[in-house]
């Protein structure tokens, strides 16, 4: 069982999304069973909250399943989860603060850095954005997921529907 985080500063926008789209892409290749996905926020500010409305109307417009609560990141997530992917620098730098141990350091990275077209390392938050942000933030979660699944996993998964 292979265990993989998502992360966000508040955990109701992009790193719920990230792990809908995962969990959606593995179920679709029948490899289910071998990961757990979870996400988390770096912050506290929604706490037990569900996903963002569009987050959710997003989710549902792209066919992909999407069922989480808010919670916050904690320095137990090091041990875990085997990959803790990050959003953007500033969450990779609130969570590198809170560990300095090489084998939690090493666990920890940037989805985005999975994006072969990627035109920067973050995926921007949208949170002050529109509709076409939110579906600009599904695009680079889903094609950084594709090939994280690709290259981390070595599985084949099926192109985007
Ligand atoms: P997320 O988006 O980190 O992708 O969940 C945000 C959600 C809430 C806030 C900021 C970003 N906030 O400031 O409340």
């Amino acid at each position: 069982m292979t265990k993989i985080l998502f992360v966000c500063l508040g955990n109701i926008c992009r790193s719920p999304l990230a792990e809908a789209i995962f969990i959606h892409r593995i179920a679709q290749i029948g490899k289910g069973d071998l990961f757990e996905a979870d996400s988390c926020g770096t912050s506290n500010y929604h706490i037990g909250s569900q996903p963002d409305s569009r987050t959710i109307a997003n989710a549902r417009s792209n066919g992909v399943r999407i069922n989480h609560k808010a919670r916050q990141f904690s320095i137990t997530d090091f041990d875990s989860f085997d990959l803790i992917l990050v959003m953007d620098k500033s969450n990779l730098r609130n969570i590198q603060s809170i560990s300095n141990k090489p084998e939690h350091l090493k666990k920890v990275g940037l989805l985005r850095s999975y994006d072969e077209n990627k035109k920067a390392m973050e995926v921007p938050d949208p949170y002050y954005g529109n509709e076409s942000d939110f579906q600009e933030v599904f695009n680079i979660l889903n094609f950084s997921i594709e090939n994280l699944i690709r290259k981390e996993f070595n599985l084949s998964p099926r192109a985007a529907e």
